[in-house]
């Protein structure tokens, strides 16, 4: 897709895939929703504030088809999680209530982020934008891998970082940045960290379906 092209021109259609966008009640989120309903999946919208989740979800159902010319009849379902990644307990309940209601999950966009955050820790202890952007999404995608090994064929987990990540570096001496705190370091070193949990990801995924053929 051109980047300054506004709309994906795939045709293709998703009935009967599940699919998760986490932060899915505003931005690229709330977009990639829309555009996924309107191809028939089910859309989770895992997100931190249930009332913005419901006003996106009645949004999306009112203009399913913003922008695009061609209206189909068959959009598919919305549901929606509460989801707040700045706590593990809270990505932990998440998970849990997904395994326990989605019989499968073809599809995980692991999307919420914050962006220049002024220095503050988690309940967990760790530093804001790194836990939001990676460590909570690193948890849930672990948490829900199961499933999506068990959900078919070509299941997908997309990570949204940044093309900023270039500007990145994991500080594993001060990976809070206690001694040296900037919110755009701080940004930066969570999206370096989607990439380099991604590029992990498919190296250990690959190894292990290797394994199984072999
Ligand atoms: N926009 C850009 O130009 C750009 C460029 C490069 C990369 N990105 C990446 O694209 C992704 C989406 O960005 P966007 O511009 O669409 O941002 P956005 O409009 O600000 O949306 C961010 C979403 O993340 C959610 N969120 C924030 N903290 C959360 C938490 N603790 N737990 C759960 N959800 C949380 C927000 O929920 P609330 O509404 O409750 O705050 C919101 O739904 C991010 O990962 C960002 O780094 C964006």
């Amino acid at each position: 897709m051109w980047p300054f092209n506004t709309l994906c021109g795939s045709t293709a259609r998703l009935e009967g895939k599940t699919v998760i966008i986490t932060g899915a009640n505003s931005g690229i989120g709330k977009e990639t929703a829309r555009d996924l309903y309107r191809r028939g999946a089910r859309v989770i919208l895992a997100c931190r504030n249930i009332e913005k989740a419901n006003a996106a979800a009645e949004d999306i159902k009112r203009n399913p088809f913003l922008k695009v010319d061609k209206q189909e009849d068959n959009t598919g379902d919305l549901a929606i999680y509460q989801l707040d990644l700045s706590s593990f307990e809270s990505v932990r309940e998440c998970a849990k209530s997904l395994l326990a209601k989605e019989p499968v999950i073809h599809i995980l966009i692991n999307n919420a982020g914050i962006a220049m955050y002024p220095f503050e820790k988690t309940v967990d202890g760790n530093e804001m934008q790194l836990q939001t952007n990676h460590l909570g999404h690193f948890l849930l995608t672990l948490l829900l891998l199961p499933r999506l090994q068990l959900s078919g064929f070509g299941c997908r987990i997309i990570n949204v970082s940044s093309c900023m990540h270039w500007l990145g570096n994991i500080n594993f001496d001060d990976i809070n940045l206690e001694r040296s705190y900037g919110p755009w370091k701080a940004y930066t070193q969570s999206k370096l960290a989607n990439v380099l949990f991604t590029k992990e990801l498919v190296r250990q995924l690959a190894s292990k379906s290797k394994k199984k053929i072999g």
